[in-house]
């Protein structure tokens, strides 16, 4: 910990440095495409795809013009203004421990990868960003308090409802002192800070306001330990309910305080909080990320980013991840797999740039893993993502000749309000879910649950976990293919 304070400053230097970088002259041109994948392309959707996921009242300049406002009175239980956020995947109901896990991916994205998106994705992302930080200032406004879901979702998924139309409840799930929910604040502060980092030079009063709340937020949920499963119950469970426990996300929001503070006390409470050889990356299990975002300032964090990127790749001997016949990473029993090669390729492209920083090269075994063969690893996934696969089949919709078209999605696959102006109701909908050809509404850019371990797709709204998008697939793989499309190089 001796060379700590120069490490800090090494770390905002990249950080800084990817901001500063972050908006290229209004010249810069597209790369000839030097392989068979249009990754900008690509981008361009996946950021889109969020304006498919938007809660509340929707901005002049929305692009997926097939969504309308909606769900407009939500907080009105409580009197709170609870409007606007995400909707989690092929449902209406605002989860914020994924939508909180959702806004620091595509934050963290723009933070190491901003660089490499261009002008136009790159205003976009800050934009879906915004629409999470935004919206997380709101579930925050009250001292003591956190608001951690909106919408019961037993009977939400009761009915199969455009978001513009539901008639389900829309109740608020609220944490305080005395019912805490230490995993939803950590993620939430966490989401704050990275938008207070991503804003920094652009927008220092509104850098200040997020910083000023995730620490009080942070606070909150460290102060008052608890799983909101307790709290809030049959709302969690089993959708998002937290079984790897919050310390995770309260060392994670301590890590990222601690890059946007350079406030020591939060690098001991990571340091004596730290979980260590986790390899699980998603909105439940944070220590990973915190091993690759804290990886240049202490020895401890290197070891552990090394011991996952050696359970990662396919020719390590102490691999614990599995591949389809085809190459795509496969987490057994995995529902919705997608979002594990988007996440953790993101934690292996951010890695390469704190090794080639450093001049290293990761051993697993005998096996010698450099930052070029990671960036080929990272390479492969998109590629098989975007169609290279058995099949021939992307699994980003709107992207190529062939993707999935019956997606399990209510807004996608109900006719939307021009089309059908009048009100669809709770059980009328299952008719056009059942009798479902293709999507009606095209979800541009929405990233799905994927293919079987064995390359198998059934591109089938019954099939829900390989055709339900979800906004935590989508959210790193933002970061992943900026990464790709900038040809890898920091
Ligand atoms: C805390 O929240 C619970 C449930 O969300 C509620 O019943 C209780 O009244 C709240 N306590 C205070 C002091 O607001
Ligand atoms: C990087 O490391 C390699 C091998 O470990 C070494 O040969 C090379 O000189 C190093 N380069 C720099 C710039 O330190």
């Amino acid at each position: 910990m001796t060379s700590h304070k120069s490490t800090f400053r090494f770390l905002i230097f990249l950080l800084v440095s990817a901001l500063a970088a972050g908006i290229p002259p209004a010249s810069a041109t597209r790369r000839p495409a030097s392989s068979s994948h249009d990754y900008g392309d690509a981008l361009t959707k996946c950021i889109m795809f969020f304006e498919g996921q938007r809660s509340g009242r929707l901005p002049p300049n929305q692009r997926l013009t097939w969504r309308r406002d909606s769900a407009l009175r939500d907080g009105s239980d409580i009197g709170m203004d609870l409007v606007g956020g995400y909707y989690d995947a092929g449902d209406n109901v605002k989860f914020h421990l994924p939508m909180a896990w959702t806004t620091t991916m595509i934050g963290w994205s723009v933070l190491e990868f901003g660089n490499k998106m261009g002008r136009s994705d790159l205003r976009h992302s800050l934009d879906a960003l915004r629409w999470g930080t935004d919206y997380f200032l709101k579930a925050t406004s009250v001292p003591g308090r956190v608001v951690a879901q909106v919408a019961d979702p037993v009977l939400d998924h009761d009915c199969w409802e455009r978001p513009e139309d539901m008639d389900t409840p829309r109740n608020s799930y609220v944490l305080n002192a005395s019912h805490p929910g230490s995993e939803v604040a950590g993620e939430i502060a966490a989401a704050l800070t990275v938008g207070a980092l991503a804003f920094r030079r652009i927008r220092p009063s509104y850098t200040k306001l997020l910083l000023n709340r995730a620490i009080q937020v942070f606070e909150f949920g460290d102060k008052h330990r608890g799983s909101y499963a307790q709290s809030v119950g049959a709302g969690a469970c089993p959708f998002y309910c937290s079984p790897n426990g919050y310390m995770d996300e309260l060392a994670w929001a301590a890590a990222w305080l601690f890059m946007a503070t350079g406030d020591r006390k939060y690098s001991y409470y990571v340091k004596s909080n730290l979980g260590t050889g986790l390899t699980a990356f998603n909105w439940d299990s944070k220590f990973a990320g915190v091993y690759v975002l804290l990886a240049s300032l202490d020895y401890a964090y290197a070891a552990n980013a090394d011991n996952l990127v050696c359970a990662i790749m396919p020719e390590s001997p102490s691999k614990t991840y599995t591949y389809t016949p085809g190459g795509l990473l496969y987490s057994k029993g995995a529902s919705s797999n997608m979002q594990n090669p988007t996440a953790l390729c993101f934690l292996l492209a951010a890695y390469t740039r704190v090794l080639r920083a450093r001049n290293r090269s990761v051993r697993c075994g005998n096996v010698n893993i450099d930052p070029s063969r990671l960036d080929r690893f990272v390479k492969s996934q998109a590629d098989y993502i975007l169609g290279s696969n058995p099949l021939g089949m992307s699994y980003m919709v709107g992207y190529g000749p062939r993707y999935p078209r019956r997606i399990h999605h209510r807004g996608s696959v109900l006719p939307n309000i021009r089309q059908h102006p009048k009100k669809i109701g709770c059980s009328e909908g299952y008719w056009y879910f059942k009798n479902l050809r293709s999507n009606p509404n095209v979800l541009t850019g929405a990233v799905v649950g994927g293919p079987d371990m064995n390359d198998g797709f059934q591109d089938s709204q019954l099939v829900v976990s390989q055709s339900e998008p979800t906004t935590y697939i989508n959210a790193p793989f933002v970061g992943v293919l900026a990464f790709v499309k900038g040809g890898f190089k920091v």
